[in-house]
């Protein structure tokens, strides 16, 4: 592609948005500074929606080689601020999960990791669809406040160990824009437009290392292992080629995570893992997750368990929460209206399909559909039993919780079909819940 000159706003532009649109659409690589410029254009309003969109259309059909994801990435991350957090004394390894039904894996896991001097500034993000976000989560909380600046964010990392707030606008704000450009043109499922979305902003963030918890199976957002491998050896691959140390786990969310499907009953049961209980789901996850981060940070060995056997993890917890002005011990929000599901008939659970999980308690008013509207802190959905446990006749199976009893029709619509029961001694297999280990 020769540099061109488009001086039809009065602008000198070094490159043409046809050409480099072109270039992808025939199949070819875009040059490195014509996709360098592609993305400042874009983000000056210079390069049109429509033609970035066209764009990101051809990069789904034709997909990007390695060199060229990293350069969007890059470009990405030159269009915003890049944080630091040298001079704070301590490593610090980020986690990063694409999202599914009940993970409140992060609640837990960073102030765990934070409990052995490591430091761990958690980004994180509201939800959207049927995956929660952990923000929301932690709203359920009185007091607790997600906006901090990066003056409170470093002076947290250093006192308390763990932070977990809003990101900033500041970081890559080309991601920003080209996200919301792919949410409503068909093209949020390209891998190197997810991976570049996501590795552009951990970068920037100023992480040393960082563990991605991607997942497969009908709660993800990747449905097939398959794509969630792919997407995970780039993202691994981006992280490692800009210098931060990066793994990966695959894991499955065919299942919700835990017992609780929602915000505040999803802080619940993070504390019950802090304060050494809660289900073995999201204990086996936050422990997998626990050592792959305390081994990028030069602590291999470290005894992860007992940090959550013996108060260490939750005094960190205690810690984060008042430092972010929320307080700990006050209760939590609960539902007006509850209305539980019995088991039909005795036997073994064999499924619970997460999706319509996640749609249902979306519905219930836990999730939200446009990103200005609120949630519903006390909505969501108590599972009593998981695939494995034997239930009698009668036994609940799980709860709906809303603040309006109008909510629980069309949630147990979504839940049609998504549930069953075999017979008894029938035990449905269990696959493990961390399928692979990606590095670089
Ligand atoms: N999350 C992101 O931040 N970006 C994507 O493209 C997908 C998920």
């Amino acid at each position: 592609m020769t540099a061109a000159s488009s001086e039809a706003s009065g602008s000198i532009e070094a490159y043409d948005a046809v050409d480099v649109i072109r270039a992808k659409r025939d199949g070819g690589a875009v040059p490195e500074p014509a996709l360098r410029w592609m993305v400042d254009a874009y983000t000056r309003g210079y390069v049109s929606d429509a033609q970035m969109s066209s764009f990101a259309m051809a990069v789904l059909l034709n997909g990007m080689e390695r060199d060229e994801i990293r350069v969007l990435t890059e470009a990405m991350i030159a269009s915003g601020e890049r944080m630091s957090f040298t001079g704070l004394g301590k490593t610090t390894v980020d986690k990063h999960s694409t999202g599914g039904v009940g993970d409140k894996i992060t609640l837990p896991l960073a102030p765990l990791v934070a409990s052995f001097g490591v430091a761990v500034p958690q980004l994180s993000g509201r939800g959207l669809g049927h995956t929660g976000g952990t923000l929301d989560k932690l709203e359920s909380i009185p007091g607790w406040r997600a906006a901090l600046s990066n003056d409170e964010m470093f002076a947290q990392l250093r006192d308390v160990g763990a932070v977990i707030c809003a990101a900033g606008s500041g970081l890559a704000p080309a991601d920003k824009k080209l996200y919301a450009l792919r949410d409503v043109t068909g093209t949020v499922e390209a891998i190197p437009l997810i991976a570049s979305s996501i590795m552009s902003k951990k970068i920037a963030e100023g992480t040393d290392a960082l563990v991605l918890d991607v997942k497969f199976g009908s709660g993800a957002f990747m449905q097939d292992i398959d794509r969630a491998r792919e997407l995970a050896r780039t993202m691994v691959a981006l992280g490692t080629d800009s210098g931060v140390a990066t793994t990966a786990l695959l894991t499955d969310m065919n299942t919700p995570l835990g017992l609780a499907i929602g915000n505040a009953n999803e802080v619940r049961e993070s504390v019950e893992v802090l304060a050494g209980g809660g289900p073995a789901d999201v204990v086996e996850l936050t422990i997998a997750l626990a050592r792959e981060m305390l081994a990028l940070a030069g602590q291999p060995d470290a005894d992860v368990e007992s940090a959550l056997a013996d108060g260490r993890a939750m005094d960190a917890w205690r810690a984060l929460i008042r430092a972010q002005d929320g307080d700990p011990d006050a209760p939590l929000p609960t539902p007006r209206e509850t209305h539980t599901i019995t088991a039909g008939r005795a036997g073994t659970v064999s499924r619970m399909d997460a999706l319509p999980f996640g749609i249902a308690a979306w519905r219930l008013g836990a999730g939200r559909a446009r990103a200005e509207d609120a949630v519903i802190h006390a909505a969501g959905i108590d599972l009593h039993v998981k695939p494995g446990d034997t239930v009698s006749e009668g036994q609940p199976v799980f709860t709906l919780l809303a603040d309006d009893a109008a909510r629980f029709d069309r949630a147990l619509a979504a839940l049609d079909g998504a549930w069953s029961i075999g017979d008894p001694g029938a035990v449905p297999e269990r696959a493990p819940l961390v399928r692979e280990r990606i590095t670089a």
